[in-house]
């Protein structure tokens, strides 16, 4: 934070980045969850209320492609892997007051209910765009349906994302020569009506508000930069089923970025009608609002949202927290080259503490520098850090990460037997 004592006159919220439910989870999600879970703790120990609360990011390409590609509906797939978080997170020791899902009916009325709002304050508008078509499938190419070339740094890049090189948000027809990446069709230009949200009246808003917004330094200076280099109105439907409905026009769904972090809203909902709480005096009152995420989605969260929040007459967020980047042994995370490390298969599958991967995670460097995940490194901090030095030294740790006193569990490590990530991608 930013070197000042954190308030703890008021009760906070504090959020994860929602998973897409679109593949089990991994050492990257890690990054993001386990250091919130820790804040949570560590102000609970200080006496301060908390509701911590997540859930399943559900829509958007992610999740249909991944469908297409198994050949089953966007539902099955998200079924599947909702029940891996929720399974998931309580064996990690990471406990949810709420853990909802963006495609729950409280979060499609949210969402129109915000979206409704902006529209009411004028701060959407329709334009007719020219959107890459494929004429083999038949549809128009949303976001990861196109694969091309990044018109800021040449990486190869998806439809909205600069996903491997710069990071960047792209805007659907930014991308140069693009292709279907289902068939690989060169598409065709059509015109179709869209949505926008007029994010270029929010300029003088963000840069004030990014100024003060609490949190790391790399959320707010990207952000502040990105205000400076100037912003764009930003398209916020695409031409999809599977998705929360645009009010008003029939085969438009909102962006998945837009539901998506309003799932922070209505997870706090379902928690508040659970628990007879009161999730109004977070998003409209004096409550906190705190959000961990991870360092490639800092656009979305200071930049989208507190212009959707504000336009539609809820409170922004206190603090914005983004991790660093992922590596798996010294390459940067990727699930399809193979650099990752899937927290159930390859690790609490073979029987390996929960609490030693907190460790690993927690300890191996400040929050937003690079993550390497090293089997090696492991062993060797799990040994010589963890592994009986309770008993030997004054100094070595004397409790788990968890806050148990009870000598760590996990028995020495030797690197060169242990698990490896065979397979250079999950089917
Ligand atoms: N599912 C997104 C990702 O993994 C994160 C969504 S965060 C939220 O990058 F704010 F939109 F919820
Ligand atoms: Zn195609």
């Amino acid at each position: 934070m930013k070197g000042h004592k954190f308030p703890k006159d008021k009760p906070v919220l504090v959020t994860c980045g929602l998973p897409y439910v679109n593949g089990p989870c991994h050492i990257a999600h890690l990054r993001t969850y386990v250091p919130a879970d820790i804040f949570v703790r560590l102000l609970r120990k200080l006496g301060q209320e908390v509701v911590f609360v997540c859930g399943s990011d559900t829509h958007g390409t992610p999740i249909t492609v991944k469908a297409e590609e198994e050949g089953v509906t966007p539902g099955e797939i998200v079924a599947r892997y909702h029940k891996h978080f929720l399974d998931i997170f309580p064996r990690l020791g990471i406990i949810f007051d709420n853990y909802g899902s963006t495609d729950d009916p409280l979060n499609h009325r949210r969402t129109q209910q915000i979206v409704r709002a902006l529209m009411e304050n004028g701060y959407v508008y329709a334009k007719t765009l020219r959107l890459p078509y494929c004429p083999t499938c038949k549809r128009f190419l949303p976001d990861r349906y196109l694969r091309g070339t990044c018109p800021y740094c040449g990486a190869q890049a998806r439809g909205d994302e600069c996903d491997q090189g710069c990071g960047r948000y792209l805007e659907p027809g930014e991308l140069i020569d693009p292709r279907c990446s289902i068939c690989g069709t060169k598409p065709e230009m059509r015109e179709t009506r869209h949505y926008f949200l007029r994010l270029t009246a929010f300029e003088d808003f963000l840069r004030g508000y990014l100024k003060q917004m609490d949190g790391t330094d790399i959320a707010r200076n990207y952000a502040l930069q990105w205000v400076e280099k100037g912003l764009q109105d930003w398209n916020i439907t695409r031409n999809l089923d599977w998705g929360v409905k645009f009010p008003g026009e029939e085969g438009l769904v909102l962006y998945v970025w837009v539901d998506a972090p309003i799932g922070y809203i209505s997870s706090t909902e379902e928690w508040a009608q659970r628990t007879g709480g009161d999730w109004e005096y977070f998003w409209k009152g004096p409550g906190y609002l705190i959000h961990f995420i991870g360092g490639d989605i800092v656009y979305h969260h200071c930049l989208f949202w507190p212009a959707m929040l504000k336009g539609a007459g809820y409170d922004v967020p206190y603090a914005v927290v983004a991790s660093g980047m992922v590596r798996v042994e010294g390459k940067i995370f990727s699930k399809s080259r193979g650099y990752v490390i899937w927290v159930e298969e390859d690790y609490l599958d073979n029987g390996l503490d929960p609490d030693a991967l907190r460790y690993y995670v927690a300890s191996y460097t400040g929050h937003t520098r690079d993550l390497d995940f090293s089997w090696a490194t492991y062993g060797e901090k799990v040994n010589k850090e963890l592994v009986g030095t309770s008993a030997t030294s004054s100094t070595g740790p004397s409790s788990s990460p968890t806050g148990t006193t009870a000598p760590c569990r996990t028995a020495r490590w030797n690197p060169r037997s242990g698990p490896r990530s065979k397979r250079r991608s999950r089917p």
